[in-house]
């Protein structure tokens, strides 16, 4: 037991002392949602990351403990938790506001199962991102994306101050499912490029830009496309009750989140997928594609790159239901307000 501790401890030590001080920005993160499955794992690896000076935990239970427990690593950013009541001291001064807040899928269930209650949840929180730090880049993780992402527009239009640069559902799980699993099929370390929306067919993996996929059979891609699409139910029925993807949610967010934050603080040819306004599909007024982020949030939509006919024809077929999910979020938040 004595040689563990002890080990533990120098590992403590050399992780706190390996962290580049010289790239340390000034930059507040606000976690709503901070209590649950991914936003504990979330703001332990937000607590890490040298370029997050300033942790604000929110939740309507169990932030107190969380930030209490976080605020012991000697990482240099400071953390604090907020419960119902603070919300205001918790989102004052953030540069982003990443929302992981509302109930996750049990077996069975669509993420467009949960958007009657999420969608509620998610419009609260954003009206006091609007009253509090309007200015913040929004980062909404919970489901049903493909719906939310649109709420929240609506949501910050009626405050006058949407800024669509400023606005991203984070589908960069599917990105991190597909790199896997492409990875473990051709023996390679693979960037995959995955667009569209976040559920089922919407999920669309461009494999014919990955170059080491032209060594597999059709059957085989199709079998992998298949699976970046339901990486989530795998997850869902493995925990057989117990929640979704909250580890590798929590992983994904974070490499999301903290690209931003690079973003914001000055660094350049920060590139990474993100659900935003935009019109590179016809009829989608919300799609996720490669963006380029800089000072100000999204700089820059980067397009769907080269594509093939079989992908063009996912496209086709899945852009009616993206475009039918978008406006159910736009509809309900207008008849919401
Ligand atoms: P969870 O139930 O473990 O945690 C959710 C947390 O939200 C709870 O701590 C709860 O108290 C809190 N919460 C509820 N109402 C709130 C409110 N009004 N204000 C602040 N906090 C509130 O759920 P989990 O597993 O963390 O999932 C969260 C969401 O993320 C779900 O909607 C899930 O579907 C989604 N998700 C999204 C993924 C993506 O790729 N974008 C991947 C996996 C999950």
């Amino acid at each position: 037991f004595q040689s563990t501790f002890v080990q533990s401890s120098k590992t403590t030590h050399l992780s706190s002392s390996s962290v580049n001080k010289n790239n340390f920005e000034n930059m507040k993160v606000a976690v709503l949602g901070a209590g649950g499955g991914i936003g504990q794992p979330l703001s332990l690896l937000l607590k890490l990351s040298p370029h997050v000076s300033n942790l604000a935990l929110y939740d309507i239970r169990g932030t107190p403990g969380v930030s209490s427990d976080l605020s012991h690593i000697p990482s240099p950013g400071t953390v604090t938790g907020h419960l119902p009541g603070t919300l205001p001291e918790c989102l004052a001064g953030s540069d982003v506001v990443v929302i992981p807040a509302g109930v996750p899928r049990k077996p069975g269930m669509s993420r467009d199962d949960l958007f009657g209650i999420n969608a509620a949840i998610v419009k609260g929180l954003v009206e006091a991102v609007a009253s509090h730090c309007p200015g913040a880049v929004i980062c909404v993780i919970s489901n049903p994306v493909n719906s939310l992402v649109p709420v929240c527009k609506e949501v910050l239009v009626r405050r006058g101050c949407y800024n669509p640069s400023k606005l991203c559902g984070v589908t960069y799980l599917d990105v991190c499912r597909a790199n896997t699993f492409v990875g473990e099929a051709v023996g390679a370390n693979v960037s995959v490029n995955v667009v569209g929306g976040h559920s089922g067919t919407t999920i669309v993996p461009l494999l014919s830009q990955t170059p080491d996929v032209s060594s597999l059979s059709q059957s085989k891609i199709d079998a992998l496309v298949e699976r970046i699409r339901n990486g989530g139910d795998e997850v869902v029925s493995a925990k057989d009750g117990a929640g979704s993807a909250t580890l590798s949610m929590a992983h994904a967010g974070f490499v999301f989140v903290e690209n931003v934050v690079k973003a914001l603080g000055g660094e350049e040819d920060v590139v990474m997928p993100a659900y935003t306004e935009c019109d590179v599909v016809k009829g989608c007024s919300f799609f996720a594609v490669p963006c380029r982020f800089g000072k100000s949030g999204v700089e820059e939509v980067m397009g769907l790159g080269k594509i093939s006919e079989g992908e063009k024809g996912m496209i086709d077929d899945m852009s009616g239901t993206l475009a039918s999910q978008i406006e159910k979020g736009r509809k309900w938040a207008i008849e919401a307000s």
